[in-house]
């Protein structure tokens, strides 16, 4: 079965078409980098307008590169939430044009669950497993029983963790986004130059929770409070030593949540799982195994929504074309399909 699969939840306006639920025929991703990068930040408005004018040859791209004839595909797939609402009704409105044009079903994905799942693209992983969605959006910690079924274990109670890179980035002027920029400022830095503080949590009654203000408040307005007497100090050393925290806030938690439930495999999706020192760590890892993707499809693409959608379309949960988008994840345990 070959699915299309579009993905339009922020700024990446991407298709591709994947057979079966991991073999990518094509990977088409149009980012919109260069149209935020003067704002430092992705402006919704100019999101989804570009959406609309650019999707068209994306799609157009993706079929080329596969090979495919629009007649040969057998189903659709398609980020519905969550994400920038004018963003997701691009793709949905396109996704829904193609089915009512091909006689094809269509189904919206969560975009949440689809990073979950892309590592499946390159190895099917035995479930259940512990999830971590880690992105410019979201914090997420969780269960992962099937590709649809999914248990919220803790979430972010403030700034997602890509969101505090980005932010800091943006504060010292290193780029955008930021997450690529502070991992690349940060390669010639001390990361244990600046002791910056992890949360202590103890006013939050779930032990998964995340926080990154704090953090990001101490690296942005007070970063000389944090550093260690006898170290080199500047923006690099900065970099590293958040960029080792900001991870590290991870790491224990996945340590705890596996200590806690016994299941030591874990898959880590999301852009921020493409950072190198994150990579390494979890590598080294000996309380569990890791399953990371590999770096294109950590950050946002379609394939990992047509690799997801196969499975919704193989059970039969297609999606009717009164299909909404939603700001919000579902992002708890057997969630009612659309
Ligand atoms: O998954 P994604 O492409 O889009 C969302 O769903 O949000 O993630 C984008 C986020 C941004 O915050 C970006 O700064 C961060 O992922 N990111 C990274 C790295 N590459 C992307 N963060 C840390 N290190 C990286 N190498
Ligand atoms: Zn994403």
């Amino acid at each position: 079965m070959i699915i299309l699969g579009i993905e339009s939840s922020c700024d990446e306006c991407a298709v591709a078409l994947v057979e079966d639920g991991s073999k990518v025929l094509s990977n088409v991703v149009a980012s919109q980098v260069e149209i935020h990068a003067p704002y430092s930040g992705v402006v919704p408005e100019l999101a989804s307008r570009k959406h609309i004018e650019w999707i068209l040859d994306v799609i157009a791209g993706s079929f080329r590169e596969a090979g495919v004839d629009v007649g040969e595909i057998d189903g659709i797939a398609v980020t519905s939430r969550p994400g920038l609402v004018g963003s997701l009704m691009v793709g949905v409105c396109f996704a829904k044009g193609v089915a009512v044009a091909t006689g094809k079903p269509v189904v919206g994905v969560d975009h949440l669950k689809a990073h979950l799942y892309a590592v499946m693209l390159l190895e099917p992983i035995n479930y259940p497993y512990i999830g971590v969605v880690i992105s410019g959006g979201h914090s997420l910690i969780c269960r992962v029983d099937s590709f649809d079924e999914v248990e919220q274990l803790g979430s972010t109670i403030d700034d997602a963790c890509g969101e505090a890179f980005d932010k800091v980035a943006r504060h010292y002027g290193f780029g955008f986004p930021g997450g690529p920029a502070v991992e690349a400022v940060a390669r010639g830095g001390d990361p244990d130059a600046y002791n910056f503080p992890k949360p202590s949590m103890h006013k939050d009654p779930n032990p998964y929770n995340f926080s990154y203000s704090g953090l990001k408040t101490a690296v942005i307005h007070h970063p000389d409070r944090f550093w260690k007497q006898g170290s080199p100090k500047g923006t690099n050393h900065i970099a590293a030593s958040f960029q080792r925290c900001a991870i590290d806030i991870i790491l224990d938690k996945l340590s705890r949540v596996v200590e806690k439930t016994g299941i030591d495999r874990v898959v880590i999706g999301g852009g921020v799982a493409s950072n190198s020192y994150l990579r390494e760590s979890v590598s080294r890892t000996a309380s569990y195994t890791s399953y990371l993707p590999p770096k294109e499809y950590c950050t946002d693409n379609a394939a990992m929504v047509a690799g997801i959608g196969y499975h919704y379309l193989v059970a039969g949960m297609e999606s009717s074309l009164s299909l909404k988008v939603a700001p919000h994840s579902i992002g708890s345990r057997s969630v009612a399909h659309p």
